[in-house]
Protein backbone atom coordinates (compact mmCIF):
# COMPACT_ATOMS: atom_id res chain seq x y z
CA UNK A 1 0.00 0.00 0.00
CA UNK A 2 1.56 3.46 -0.77
CA UNK A 3 0.44 4.95 2.62
CA UNK A 4 2.73 5.45 5.20
CA UNK A 5 0.92 8.59 7.42
CA UNK A 6 -2.42 8.26 9.93
CA UNK A 7 -3.96 11.39 8.97
CA UNK A 8 -6.58 11.86 6.59
CA UNK A 9 -5.93 14.71 4.42
CA UNK A 10 -8.47 16.91 2.31
CA UNK A 11 -6.86 18.24 -0.94
CA UNK A 12 -8.48 20.42 -3.39
CA UNK A 13 -6.78 19.88 -7.20
CA UNK A 14 -6.83 22.14 -9.89
CA UNK A 15 -6.35 21.12 -13.55
CA UNK A 16 -5.96 23.61 -16.30
CA UNK A 17 -3.18 22.61 -18.49
CA UNK A 18 -4.94 22.42 -21.58
CA UNK A 19 -8.35 23.05 -22.43
CA UNK A 20 -10.71 21.64 -19.69
CA UNK A 21 -10.82 23.34 -16.55
CA UNK A 22 -11.06 21.15 -13.44
CA UNK A 23 -11.81 21.44 -9.48
CA UNK A 24 -11.61 18.32 -7.45
CA UNK A 25 -11.41 17.76 -4.04
CA UNK A 26 -10.27 14.21 -3.10
CA UNK A 27 -9.68 12.70 0.51
CA UNK A 28 -7.01 10.36 1.41
CA UNK A 29 -7.83 8.26 4.30
CA UNK A 30 -5.28 6.99 7.03
CA UNK A 31 -5.31 3.99 5.45
CA UNK A 32 -4.14 5.48 2.56
CA UNK A 33 -6.81 4.76 -0.12
CA UNK A 34 -8.17 7.72 -1.73
CA UNK A 35 -11.83 8.91 -1.98
CA UNK A 36 -13.65 11.33 -5.21
CA UNK A 37 -15.28 13.89 -2.68
CA UNK A 38 -16.05 15.79 -5.84
CA UNK A 39 -14.69 16.23 -9.81
CA UNK A 40 -16.03 19.06 -11.76
CA UNK A 41 -14.74 19.20 -15.29
CA UNK A 42 -15.62 22.31 -17.61
CA UNK A 43 -14.85 21.66 -21.16
CA UNK A 44 -13.74 23.86 -23.35
CA UNK A 45 -14.09 22.31 -26.62
CA UNK A 46 -17.40 23.84 -28.19
CA UNK A 47 -14.36 27.26 -27.74
CA UNK A 48 -11.67 25.47 -29.50
CA UNK A 49 -13.84 22.92 -32.36
CA UNK A 50 -13.95 25.89 -35.04
CA UNK A 51 -10.25 25.92 -34.98
CA UNK A 52 -9.77 22.29 -35.10
CA UNK A 53 -7.35 22.33 -32.33
CA UNK A 54 -6.31 23.98 -28.48
CA UNK A 55 -5.81 27.81 -28.97
CA UNK A 56 -3.75 28.33 -26.63
CA UNK A 57 -4.39 31.96 -26.20
CA UNK A 58 -8.25 30.81 -25.98
CA UNK A 59 -7.80 28.42 -23.44
CA UNK A 60 -5.75 30.55 -20.49
CA UNK A 61 -9.10 33.35 -20.99
CA UNK A 62 -11.75 30.37 -20.62
CA UNK A 63 -9.87 29.08 -17.61
CA UNK A 64 -9.94 32.57 -15.75
CA UNK A 65 -13.42 32.62 -16.34
CA UNK A 66 -14.36 29.17 -15.53
CA UNK A 67 -12.15 28.36 -12.62
CA UNK A 68 -13.43 29.80 -9.70
CA UNK A 69 -16.91 28.78 -10.87
CA UNK A 70 -15.47 25.29 -10.67
CA UNK A 71 -13.79 25.22 -7.65
CA UNK A 72 -16.48 26.58 -5.74
CA UNK A 73 -18.88 23.73 -7.80
CA UNK A 74 -16.65 21.64 -6.63
CA UNK A 75 -17.05 22.55 -2.99
CA UNK A 76 -20.68 22.61 -2.94
CA UNK A 77 -20.45 18.82 -4.64
CA UNK A 78 -18.48 17.92 -1.63
CA UNK A 79 -20.48 19.65 1.20
CA UNK A 80 -17.07 21.07 2.47
CA UNK A 81 -16.42 24.73 2.97
CA UNK A 82 -13.12 26.15 1.84
CA UNK A 83 -11.79 25.87 5.71
CA UNK A 84 -12.34 22.15 5.54
CA UNK A 85 -9.30 21.84 2.95
CA UNK A 86 -5.89 20.74 4.54
CA UNK A 87 -3.98 21.77 0.98
CA UNK A 88 -4.34 22.70 -2.22
CA UNK A 89 -2.67 20.97 -5.54
CA UNK A 90 -2.29 22.28 -9.12
CA UNK A 91 -0.97 21.26 -12.28
CA UNK A 92 1.90 23.25 -12.58
CA UNK A 93 3.62 21.37 -15.79
CA UNK A 94 3.72 20.12 -18.77
CA UNK A 95 1.02 22.02 -20.33
CA UNK A 96 0.13 25.33 -22.01
CA UNK A 97 1.79 27.77 -20.09
CA UNK A 98 -1.17 30.65 -19.92
CA UNK A 99 -3.77 28.05 -18.61
CA UNK A 100 -0.88 26.57 -16.18
CA UNK A 101 -0.26 30.84 -15.00
CA UNK A 102 -4.08 30.28 -14.24
CA UNK A 103 -4.52 27.75 -12.29
CA UNK A 104 -1.23 27.95 -10.35
CA UNK A 105 -1.98 31.67 -9.22
CA UNK A 106 -5.34 30.50 -8.17
CA UNK A 107 -3.60 27.65 -5.82
CA UNK A 108 -1.49 29.58 -4.61
CA UNK A 109 -3.47 32.17 -3.81
CA UNK A 110 -6.07 29.99 -2.41
CA UNK A 111 -3.23 28.52 0.22
CA UNK A 112 -1.83 31.07 1.01
CA UNK A 113 -5.11 32.63 2.43
CA UNK A 114 -6.29 29.67 4.28
CA UNK A 115 -2.65 29.21 5.01
CA UNK A 116 -2.39 25.28 3.85
CA UNK A 117 0.65 23.69 1.97
CA UNK A 118 0.84 24.26 -1.97
CA UNK A 119 1.74 21.19 -4.13
CA UNK A 120 3.08 21.97 -7.51
CA UNK A 121 2.29 18.48 -9.42
CA UNK A 122 2.95 17.42 -12.74
CA UNK A 123 0.25 16.32 -14.96
CA UNK A 124 1.95 13.17 -16.04
CA UNK A 125 2.61 12.15 -12.29
CA UNK A 126 -0.89 12.47 -11.95
CA UNK A 127 -1.94 10.26 -14.65
CA UNK A 128 0.51 7.72 -13.71
CA UNK A 129 -0.83 7.69 -10.07
CA UNK A 130 -4.89 7.42 -10.75
CA UNK A 131 -4.59 3.71 -10.51
CA UNK A 132 -3.61 4.00 -6.93
CA UNK A 133 -6.83 5.85 -6.21
CA UNK A 134 -9.01 3.57 -8.77
CA UNK A 135 -7.76 0.56 -7.28
CA UNK A 136 -5.19 0.71 -4.85
CA UNK A 137 -2.74 -0.34 -6.40
CA UNK A 138 0.59 -0.54 -5.02
CA UNK A 139 4.16 0.06 -6.17
CA UNK A 140 5.73 -0.78 -8.83
CA UNK A 141 3.90 -1.25 -12.48
CA UNK A 142 3.97 -0.27 -15.76
CA UNK A 143 2.83 2.15 -17.19
CA UNK A 144 1.37 3.27 -20.84
CA UNK A 145 0.72 6.45 -20.82
CA UNK A 146 -1.30 7.57 -24.40
CA UNK A 147 -2.75 11.24 -24.44
CA UNK A 148 -2.54 14.10 -26.72
CA UNK A 149 0.53 15.39 -25.78
CA UNK A 150 2.39 12.12 -24.91
CA UNK A 151 2.94 8.67 -25.48
CA UNK A 152 5.38 6.82 -22.82
CA UNK A 153 6.03 3.37 -21.53
CA UNK A 154 7.16 4.22 -17.79
CA UNK A 155 8.44 2.07 -14.49
CA UNK A 156 6.53 3.35 -11.80
CA UNK A 157 8.40 2.40 -9.03
CA UNK A 158 7.19 5.03 -6.22
CA UNK A 159 5.52 8.57 -6.13
CA UNK A 160 8.49 10.90 -7.62
CA UNK A 161 10.00 7.86 -8.97
CA UNK A 162 9.87 6.81 -12.45
CA UNK A 163 12.07 4.96 -15.75
CA UNK A 164 11.28 5.70 -18.74
CA UNK A 165 11.21 2.78 -21.04
CA UNK A 166 10.05 4.07 -23.97
CA UNK A 167 8.86 6.93 -26.02
CA UNK A 168 7.54 8.54 -29.22
CA UNK A 169 10.09 9.68 -31.60
CA UNK A 170 7.33 11.91 -32.88
CA UNK A 171 3.68 12.14 -32.99
CA UNK A 172 1.93 11.73 -29.84
CA UNK A 173 -0.45 8.88 -30.70
CA UNK A 174 -3.39 11.17 -29.78
CA UNK A 175 -2.15 13.71 -32.14
CA UNK A 176 -1.91 10.93 -34.55
CA UNK A 177 -5.61 10.33 -34.03
CA UNK A 178 -6.76 13.83 -34.44
CA UNK A 179 -4.41 14.38 -37.61
CA UNK A 180 -5.86 11.41 -39.20
CA UNK A 181 -9.09 12.28 -38.71
CA UNK A 182 -8.51 16.29 -39.45
CA UNK A 183 -6.96 14.69 -43.04
CA UNK A 184 -9.94 12.62 -43.44
CA UNK A 185 -12.58 15.64 -42.95
CA UNK A 186 -14.03 14.55 -39.60
CA UNK A 187 -14.49 16.59 -36.23
CA UNK A 188 -12.11 17.43 -33.88
CA UNK A 189 -11.21 15.92 -31.09
CA UNK A 190 -10.14 13.11 -33.43
CA UNK A 191 -9.75 10.07 -31.75
CA UNK A 192 -13.46 8.96 -31.33
CA UNK A 193 -14.84 10.63 -34.60
CA UNK A 194 -11.81 7.90 -35.80
CA UNK A 195 -13.05 4.79 -33.84
CA UNK A 196 -17.18 5.74 -34.55
CA UNK A 197 -16.15 5.74 -38.09
CA UNK A 198 -13.95 2.56 -37.83
CA UNK A 199 -16.76 0.26 -36.43
CA UNK A 200 -18.71 0.84 -40.00
CA UNK A 201 -15.15 0.17 -42.09
CA UNK A 202 -13.17 -3.03 -42.86
CA UNK A 203 -8.75 -3.10 -41.99
CA UNK A 204 -8.87 -3.47 -45.73
CA UNK A 205 -5.89 -1.39 -46.83
CA UNK A 206 -2.52 -1.86 -46.17
CA UNK A 207 -0.13 0.81 -43.66
CA UNK A 208 2.54 0.62 -42.17
CA UNK A 209 3.47 -0.12 -39.10
CA UNK A 210 6.80 1.73 -38.13
CA UNK A 211 9.28 0.13 -35.24
CA UNK A 212 7.73 -3.09 -34.84
CA UNK A 213 10.16 -5.83 -33.39
CA UNK A 214 12.70 -2.99 -32.25
CA UNK A 215 15.03 -3.53 -29.01
CA UNK A 216 14.44 -0.30 -27.43
CA UNK A 217 10.72 0.26 -26.51
CA UNK A 218 10.13 3.32 -28.50
CA UNK A 219 7.18 4.29 -31.16
CA UNK A 220 6.92 6.45 -34.01
CA UNK A 221 3.66 7.20 -35.88
CA UNK A 222 4.69 9.81 -37.98
CA UNK A 223 4.95 7.36 -41.29
CA UNK A 224 1.70 6.21 -40.45
CA UNK A 225 -0.11 9.46 -40.68
CA UNK A 226 1.68 9.90 -43.84
CA UNK A 227 0.88 6.97 -45.42
CA UNK A 228 -2.36 6.86 -44.45
CA UNK A 229 -2.78 10.67 -46.23
CA UNK A 230 -1.03 9.37 -49.23
CA UNK A 231 -3.90 6.66 -49.50
CA UNK A 232 -6.51 9.20 -48.75
CA UNK A 233 -5.54 11.15 -52.17
CA UNK A 234 -5.40 8.15 -54.22
CA UNK A 235 -9.09 7.62 -53.22
CA UNK A 236 -10.17 11.41 -53.06
CA UNK A 237 -12.96 12.24 -53.49
CA UNK A 238 -13.70 9.98 -50.94
CA UNK A 239 -17.06 8.01 -50.29
CA UNK A 240 -18.33 7.43 -46.55
CA UNK A 241 -17.15 3.71 -47.23
CA UNK A 242 -13.72 4.62 -48.15
CA UNK A 243 -13.41 6.83 -44.68
CA UNK A 244 -15.00 4.05 -42.72
CA UNK A 245 -11.72 1.71 -43.85
CA UNK A 246 -9.15 4.07 -43.62
CA UNK A 247 -10.11 4.51 -40.11
CA UNK A 248 -10.25 1.00 -39.54
CA UNK A 249 -7.13 0.29 -41.02
CA UNK A 250 -5.45 3.40 -38.96
CA UNK A 251 -6.71 1.92 -35.73
CA UNK A 252 -5.39 -1.09 -36.66
CA UNK A 253 -2.12 -0.28 -37.70
CA UNK A 254 -2.25 1.48 -34.50
CA UNK A 255 -3.20 -1.15 -32.10
CA UNK A 256 -0.37 -3.25 -33.76
CA UNK A 257 2.26 -1.30 -33.02
CA UNK A 258 1.19 0.03 -29.01
CA UNK A 259 0.94 -3.57 -28.66
CA UNK A 260 4.35 -4.53 -29.82
CA UNK A 261 6.08 -1.17 -28.14
CA UNK A 262 4.09 -2.19 -25.12
CA UNK A 263 4.81 -5.61 -25.21
CA UNK A 264 8.70 -4.54 -25.32
CA UNK A 265 8.37 -2.93 -22.48
CA UNK A 266 6.90 -5.51 -20.79
CA UNK A 267 9.79 -7.63 -21.14
CA UNK A 268 12.34 -4.71 -20.59
CA UNK A 269 10.31 -4.67 -16.64
CA UNK A 270 10.54 -8.09 -16.05
CA UNK A 271 14.58 -7.90 -17.22
CA UNK A 272 14.73 -4.56 -14.81
CA UNK A 273 12.69 -5.58 -11.78
CA UNK A 274 12.70 -9.12 -11.88
CA UNK A 275 10.48 -12.22 -11.89
CA UNK A 276 8.86 -11.97 -8.75
CA UNK A 277 7.91 -8.14 -10.02
CA UNK A 278 4.14 -8.09 -9.74
CA UNK A 279 3.13 -7.87 -13.39
CA UNK A 280 0.63 -5.17 -13.81
CA UNK A 281 -0.23 -2.89 -16.92
CA UNK A 282 -1.72 0.26 -16.27
CA UNK A 283 -3.04 2.25 -19.60
CA UNK A 284 -4.40 6.05 -18.88
CA UNK A 285 -4.58 9.14 -21.11
CA UNK A 286 -7.45 9.78 -23.20
CA UNK A 287 -6.43 7.47 -25.86
CA UNK A 288 -7.27 4.85 -23.26
CA UNK A 289 -10.86 5.52 -24.25
CA UNK A 290 -10.53 3.23 -27.69
CA UNK A 291 -12.07 0.21 -27.23
CA UNK A 292 -10.02 -1.31 -30.10
CA UNK A 293 -6.92 -0.43 -28.62
CA UNK A 294 -8.00 -2.03 -25.04
CA UNK A 295 -9.35 -5.71 -25.96
CA UNK A 296 -5.76 -5.53 -28.09
CA UNK A 297 -3.63 -4.50 -24.57
CA UNK A 298 -5.90 -7.12 -22.93
CA UNK A 299 -4.73 -9.90 -24.99
CA UNK A 300 -1.56 -8.55 -25.22
CA UNK A 301 -1.41 -8.18 -21.27
CA UNK A 302 -2.42 -11.71 -20.85
CA UNK A 303 0.13 -13.58 -23.20
CA UNK A 304 2.53 -11.91 -20.88
CA UNK A 305 0.71 -12.75 -17.38
CA UNK A 306 0.27 -8.97 -16.96
CA UNK A 307 -3.02 -7.65 -15.59
CA UNK A 308 -4.08 -5.10 -17.63
CA UNK A 309 -6.01 -2.14 -15.29
CA UNK A 310 -7.51 1.18 -17.00
CA UNK A 311 -9.37 3.60 -15.02
CA UNK A 312 -12.72 4.81 -16.15
CA UNK A 313 -12.45 7.06 -18.41
CA UNK A 314 -13.54 10.49 -16.74
CA UNK A 315 -10.17 9.37 -14.99
CA UNK A 316 -8.19 8.45 -18.13
CA UNK A 317 -8.89 12.18 -19.60
CA UNK A 318 -7.96 15.10 -18.15
CA UNK A 319 -9.41 15.75 -14.54
CA UNK A 320 -8.45 17.14 -11.12
CA UNK A 321 -9.44 14.36 -9.45
CA UNK A 322 -6.02 12.93 -10.63
CA UNK A 323 -4.80 16.16 -9.69
CA UNK A 324 -5.71 16.00 -6.31
CA UNK A 325 -5.07 12.80 -5.44
CA UNK A 326 -1.18 13.29 -6.75
CA UNK A 327 -1.18 16.07 -3.98
CA UNK A 328 -2.65 14.09 -1.51
CA UNK A 329 0.49 11.45 -2.01
CA UNK A 330 2.82 13.89 -2.26
CA UNK A 331 1.79 15.58 0.95
CA UNK A 332 1.41 12.38 2.94
CA UNK A 333 5.05 12.02 1.89
CA UNK A 334 6.10 15.33 2.87
CA UNK A 335 6.78 16.59 -0.57
CA UNK A 336 5.19 20.10 -0.63
CA UNK A 337 6.10 23.26 -2.27
CA UNK A 338 6.37 26.89 -1.59
CA UNK A 339 4.66 29.64 -3.04
CA UNK A 340 7.88 30.75 -6.10
CA UNK A 341 7.21 27.15 -7.42
CA UNK A 342 7.34 28.00 -11.30
CA UNK A 343 4.83 26.44 -14.02
CA UNK A 344 7.16 24.18 -16.64
CA UNK A 345 5.77 23.86 -20.13
CA UNK A 346 8.16 20.83 -20.09
CA UNK A 347 8.58 18.49 -17.13
CA UNK A 348 9.18 15.09 -18.13
CA UNK A 349 8.77 12.48 -15.50
CA UNK A 350 12.65 10.81 -15.52
CA UNK A 351 14.93 13.88 -16.54
CA UNK A 352 17.69 11.13 -16.42
CA UNK A 353 16.24 8.71 -19.58
CA UNK A 354 18.75 8.90 -22.47
CA UNK A 355 17.15 11.01 -25.12
CA UNK A 356 15.58 9.19 -27.92
CA UNK A 357 17.07 9.30 -31.30
CA UNK A 358 14.92 11.82 -33.23
CA UNK A 359 12.53 12.45 -30.47
CA UNK A 360 11.56 15.82 -29.94
CA UNK A 361 10.22 18.32 -27.27
CA UNK A 362 7.67 15.66 -26.21
CA UNK A 363 10.46 12.93 -24.93
O1 LIG B 1 -5.52 12.79 -21.92
P1 LIG B 1 -6.34 13.67 -22.82
O2 LIG B 1 -7.78 13.91 -22.46
O3 LIG B 1 -5.69 15.08 -22.96
C1 LIG B 1 -4.31 15.26 -23.04
O4 LIG B 1 -3.66 15.40 -21.97
O5 LIG B 1 -3.83 15.25 -24.19
O6 LIG B 1 -6.23 13.02 -24.30
C2 LIG B 1 -6.87 13.61 -25.41
C3 LIG B 1 -6.55 12.77 -26.64
C4 LIG B 1 -7.01 13.40 -27.94
O7 LIG B 1 -5.95 13.39 -28.86
C5 LIG B 1 -8.15 12.49 -28.39
O8 LIG B 1 -8.31 12.43 -29.80
C6 LIG B 1 -7.74 11.16 -27.81
O9 LIG B 1 -7.20 11.48 -26.54
N1 LIG B 1 -8.88 10.25 -27.67
C7 LIG B 1 -9.01 9.09 -28.36
C8 LIG B 1 -10.27 8.55 -28.00
N2 LIG B 1 -10.86 9.40 -27.10
C9 LIG B 1 -9.99 10.43 -26.91
N3 LIG B 1 -8.18 8.48 -29.21
C10 LIG B 1 -8.59 7.31 -29.76
N4 LIG B 1 -9.79 6.73 -29.48
C11 LIG B 1 -10.66 7.32 -28.62
N5 LIG B 1 -11.85 6.76 -28.36
ZN1 LIG C 1 -3.48 14.59 -19.76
Amino acid sequence: MSGNTKDVLTVLGIETSCDETAAAIVRRNDDGRGEILANVVRSQLDLHKAYGGVVPEIAARAHVELLDKAILQALDEAKLAIEDIDAVAATSGPGLIGGLIVGVTMGKAVALARNVPFIAVNHLEAHALTADLTDGLSFPYLLLLVSGGHTQTLIVKDVGDYERLGTTLDDALGEAFDKAAKLLGLGYPGGPEVERFAARGSASIKLPRPMLGREEAHFSLAGLKTALRHEALARAPLSEQDVADLCASFQEAVADIVTDRTARAMDIYVERLGQKAPRVLVVAGGVAANQRLKAALETTARDHGFRLIVPPQALCTDNAAMIAWAGAERLARGLIDDLAAPVQARWPLDPEAPPALGAGIKA
